[in-house]
């Protein structure tokens, strides 16, 4: 993988149902990891937490000799997981009940957010609270499908911009806008009390299976994304023809 690509891992947690595979799952994790597990009350959330788990583990090993159930992985101080092997490999996970997606870069900071299409009315009752006035201003001009579409990627696009910068929901929601139109077809307003660039970050989204997923990654030159499915879980891995999408902002 040079530094230019980024791969996308996707996986179904419908999968674990398949004869044997929840084993197979449950083999890779480590003590903690099967005790978080346990802690899931619903048989759902396991589902969704096993693949995650095995989706990460069996990626990082396409790309640095290590086997699926060896990787080890530290949280930083708001939750985000990084491996603690000397490789350079970046990654960043989101689950849904029936999407698990996993972006790993060479280098980059990443972050990634999907969210099931269906969720546009959810995301409509709580956009005040999380968009900007400027990301308001602009959704109040749009009505229908339309509005519940720009809902959708302005909630995946800022998820995926708080992931990256791996400081979560501890970042102010409302001083973060995506703004939409004009010659860079969407571009990042940051409000100077982020501490950060606009520069410094490019991102695209790309829909699958009825999910948005919004991925945010360091700028590099010419960046060339690959879709990987692993279905059915732990299977080999099949390239999608899906990876062609539109990076913004535009150069
Ligand atoms: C924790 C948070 C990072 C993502 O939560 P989420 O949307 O529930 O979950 P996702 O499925 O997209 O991502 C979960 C994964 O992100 C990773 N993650 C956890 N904390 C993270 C952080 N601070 N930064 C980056 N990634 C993080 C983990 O790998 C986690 O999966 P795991 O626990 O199985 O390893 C955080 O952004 C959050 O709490 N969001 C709440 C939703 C919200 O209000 N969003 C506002 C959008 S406008």
């Amino acid at each position: 993988m040079d530094k230019r690509t980024l791969h996308l891992w996707l996986a179904n947690p419908n999968d674990v149902l398949a004869e044997g595979v929840a084993e197979e799952c449950d083999r890779l994790l480590t003590e903690d990891e099967r005790a978080r597990l346990q802690a899931f009350r619903f048989e759902r959330l396991r589902h969704e937490y096993l693949t995650t788990r095995a989706l990460v583990r069996t990626a990082l090993s396409h790309y640095h000799p290590i086997s699926p159930e060896a990787w080890r992985f530290t949280l930083n101080a708001y939750g985000k997981p990084t491996a603690d092997a000397d490789c350079a490999m970046q990654f960043n996970l989101s689950n849904c009940p029936e999407l698990v997606v996993c972006l790993i870069s060479h280098g980059a900071e990443v972050g990634v957010d999907a969210e099931p299409w269906a969720r546009a009315k959810e995301i409509a009752e709580v956009a005040h609270t999380v968009f900007s006035p400027l990301e308001l201003e602009q959704l109040e001009t749009l009505s229908g499908p339309e509005k519940g579409d720009r809902g959708v990627s302005l909630w995946t696009l800022k998820e995926a911009y708080i992931k990256a910068r791996g400081m979560g929901v501890s970042l102010p929601l409302k001083k973060i806008s995506f703004v939409f139109g004009g010659a860079e077809g969407i571009h990042l307003e940051l409000d100077p009390c982020l501490n950060d660039e606009s520069e410094r970050w490019q991102f695209c989204q790309l829909d699958h299976a009825g999910h948005r997923i919004a991925m945010m990654v360091e700028r590099t030159a010419g960046p060339e994304l690959e879709v990987l499915e692993m279905r059915p879980l732990l299977a080999e891995s099949t390239k999608l023809s899906d990876g062609v999408v539109r990076w913004y902002p535009y150069c």
